[in-house]
């Protein structure tokens, strides 16, 4: 059993009521590999932003848990190195789900766990979510569950239609269940093509696809049951259309590809949204700058040739996101 905070990790409970307070979002970025982790804890230290470090279960499988606990355990004390005194960094799972995965989590260091039972009946995602909660608090590791569905596929995570959250269930499951916080869908879904050509219009001037906005209004209902209560917004990276142009003149193919617009995440992220879901913007972002390198620097076959630009171009991203959308800069200091 290893206890997180022997790592130096913190859960969300602070996190989530600090930025419930003052009108921000907590960024929660995926990783699968050094690069990633590297721009993720510069990004952070940079601008003292609390960070989560997100593992999805394919993650698990790619890189190797126990690699990826160590990776996170480094983070702390590389993000030290860089000058901050005192990291806020949690690790969580993301879209765990069994009970059995999450009780690995947490019996390995994490010190939050997502359990996604969106796509089972209210009463069994009732039933897992509580069990989670009840062998994860005894860890004060905090739980994250989800209800609604969100459209978009990805390797783990299918669903063909998004069904948002109904308001009138919310206070039912979070008072059953013990959850710290709840993912909710309002429109937002996985990967770089978010919402179908016709669902969308077009700009004029550019051709490009201009998403459906969010449900705002189902946002508010749902602030309006549960006052204060931590919200989570998955399925929000904006594919920066730059990004798109990059990959698509390299010799990738990424047609009509969309994402959330960031005003609209800017919006959200000072309401009740506290923690924001953020994975396919730093895959384009890594794509787009290798790609290039490839495209202009054949002859280079030193990977941190490559691997360093991409890194370099994750890790402006992120910035970006931390400063100009969600507001999270300066909250850990
Ligand atoms: O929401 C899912 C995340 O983007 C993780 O994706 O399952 O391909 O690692 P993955
Ligand atoms: P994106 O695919 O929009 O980056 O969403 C990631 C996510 O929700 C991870 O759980
Ligand atoms: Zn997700």
């Amino acid at each position: 059993m290893v206890n997180y905070k022997d790592l130096g990790l913190v859960n969300t409970k602070d996190m989530f009521a600090k930025a419930v307070k003052g009108g921000y979002a907590v960024p929660a970025f995926n990783f699968n590999n050094m690069e990633q982790l590297q721009a993720i804890i510069m990004a952070a230290a940079e601008t003292k932003s609390p960070v989560i470090l997100q593992v999805s279960k394919g993650a698990r499988n790619y890189a190797n848990q126990t690699l990826l606990r160590y990776m996170a355990e480094g983070a702390v004390e590389y993000a030290k190195e860089l000058g901050w005194a005192k990291p806020q960094i949690c690790l969580h799972l993301d879209h765990g789900d069994s009970f059995e995965l999450c009780k690995s989590c947490v019996d390995m260091g994490f010190s939050s766990v997502m359990i996604d039972g969106s796509s089972l009946p209210y009463d069994e995602n009732v039933a897992l979510t509580k069990k989670v909660c009840e062998y994860a608090h005894q860890h004060d590791v905090t739980v994250e569950g989800e209800l609604g569905v969100l459209a978009g596929v990805e390797d783990e995570v299918q669903a063909e239609e998004s069904h948002y959250t109904k308001p009138e269930e919310v206070i039912d499951f979070t008072s059953k269940t013990g959850v710290d916080s709840l993912a909710i869908s309002i429109g937002t879904s996985h990967g770089a093509y978010k919402f179908k050509p016709e669902q969308c219009t077009r700009d004029p001037k550019t051709g490009k696809l201009v998403p459906p906005p969010l449900a705002f209004d189902v946002l508010a209902e749902i602030e309006k049951k549960l006052p204060g209560f931590p919200i989570v917004l998955h399925g929000s990276s904006s594919v920066p259309q730059d990004e798109v142009d990059t990959i698509n003149k390299f010799g990738g193919k990424l047609p009509d590809a969309v994402g959330i617009p960031e005003e609209q995440l800017r919006k959200a992220a000072k309401s009740a949204v506290c923690k924001i879901n953020i994975d396919s913007d730093s895959r384009l972002a890594m794509t787009a700058a290798i790609r290039q390198t490839f495209a202009e620097k054949p002859g280079e076959f030193d990977p941190r040739k490559y691997l360093g630009p991409a890194r370099d171009n994750m890790k402006k991203m992120y910035m970006h996101k931390i400063i100009n959308v969600l507001g999270s800069n300066g909250k850990a200091e």
